[in-house]
């Protein structure tokens, strides 16, 4: 999970660009924002705008290494919504959360059903301890084994007591394969030969703690692809970005420019960033929101794939609120031309790979 919003994060560098305002981006903006904008509106009252202002409901505190003694906290907004904080970072608010686990898990599970031609079986999760990331990965019915490692099982302990929504009866699914530790160590010691079909990584922001750092390498990178096969996918929850508008944009995504994009691309072929609107991310009041950000990358060359017809919605249970088809393609539509653009300003090469999903955004 992310921890946006309610420290700054500090960096030594801002990046900003803005791109000619086109249709294209307006469109997609919209459709991404709408949904988070009613949502904001709706909660107007609740009193939210600032996490950190909430009441506390719980609490408990956890050794994890890599926060030192961290404090957990489950907090109340003023209708009822509950928000889990870890040392102080907004974690996940149950208002918004759907959006980010449905932007992180189904895209990723579709890209792989369509590159591969089958529906996804093996899932490794690294981190996504409150359970909310099992609960998308095995609303796929196709779904044989969903490994997932976390370093801290009080969060999951802590999660499942307060805001049991957020793991929907995952941990209880036969199919979950529930491990406390080490991804890294995890990874490492799995036989070689063992792959996933998808390797989803929901780590917290690499800003939280210079520790979690070795989980944006390129050596982990190196690892996870020993794991994948050729048609696997992968996706990184790849921290918050900032200043996004309609007519165009002018992003700051520190932590995507500073630590993703330089390690991922040295190790795969194809990769691709999302993004979308959260309603609670906020950093004050005058930005309207934060975005999330995942990077997806894979080993395959160049395929065309389209989404938009959504054959994936039938290995789905239950009703999507807010992924679909026309979502992922907007998502997807932002983040190109501003990589590229930073690569090139870097003195980098743009990304591998040119596909349709991308086209309207490589034509700008
Ligand atoms: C799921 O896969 C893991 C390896 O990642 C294995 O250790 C575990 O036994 C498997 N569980 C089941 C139920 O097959
Ligand atoms: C939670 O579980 C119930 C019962 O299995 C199911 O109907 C519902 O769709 C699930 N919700 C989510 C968000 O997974």
């Amino acid at each position: 999970m992310p921890r946006p919003a309610v420290r700054r994060l500090q960096w030594s560098s801002f990046f900003a660009l803005a791109v000619d305002a086109h249709p294209v981006y307006a469109d997609s903006f919209d459709l991404l924002f709408d949904p988070v904008e009613d949502i904001v509106d709706e909660h107007e009252h609740c009193g939210w705008a600032n996490p950190i202002d909430l009441t506390i409901k719980a609490s408990t505190s956890s050794p994890f290494e890599a926060h030192g003694q961290e404090v957990i906290e489950i907090r109340e907004d003023d209708c009822g919504n509950r928000v889990l904080m870890m040392g102080g970072f907004l974690q996940c608010h149950s208002v918004d959360e759907h959006i980010y686990h449905e932007m992180m898990i189904h895209p990723a599970l579709s890209v792989f059903l369509l590159q591969s031609g089958r529906a996804p079986e093996k899932i490794f999760l690294g981190g996504s301890g409150d359970g909310a990331g099992p609960r998308e990965v095995l609303r796929w019915r196709s779904v044989l084994n969903a490994t997932m490692v976390d370093i801290d099982y009080e969060v999951t302990r802590f999660a499942s007591e307060w805001m049991p929504q957020l793991a929907n009866g995952s941990f209880q699914d036969p199919r979950l394969h529930l491990v406390t530790g080490d991804a890294m160590q995890y990874l490492q010691e799995l036989p070689k030969d063992h792959t996933f079909d998808v390797i989803i990584l929901d780590f917290p922001d690499v800003a939280d703690s210079r520790a979690l750092e070795k989980l944006y390498s390129v050596d982990f990178y190196r690892l996870c692809r020993e794991h994948m096969h050729e048609k696997s996918v992968l996706v990184a929850q790849t921290g918050p970005c900032t200043h996004m508008n309609r007519a165009g944009f002018r992003a700051s995504c520190n932590m995507l420019e500073h630590f993703i994009l330089p390690s991922i691309v040295k190790v795969f072929q194809e990769v691709d960033v999302l993004l979308h609107p959260m309603a609670t991310w906020k950093v004050d009041r005058s930005i309207s929101s934060e975005w999330s950000s995942f990077t997806m990358a894979r080993l395959a060359e160049f395929e065309p794939l389209d989404v938009s017809q959504e054959s994936w919605r039938k290995h789905i249970d239950g009703e999507l609120r807010y992924y679909s088809g026309a979502r992922h393609v907007a998502a997807l539509h932002h983040p190109r031309p501003m990589v590229n653009r930073l690569l090139t300003l870097r003195g980098k090469a743009p990304l591998p790979g040119t596909s349709p999903l991308r086209q309207a955004a490589a034509e700008l």
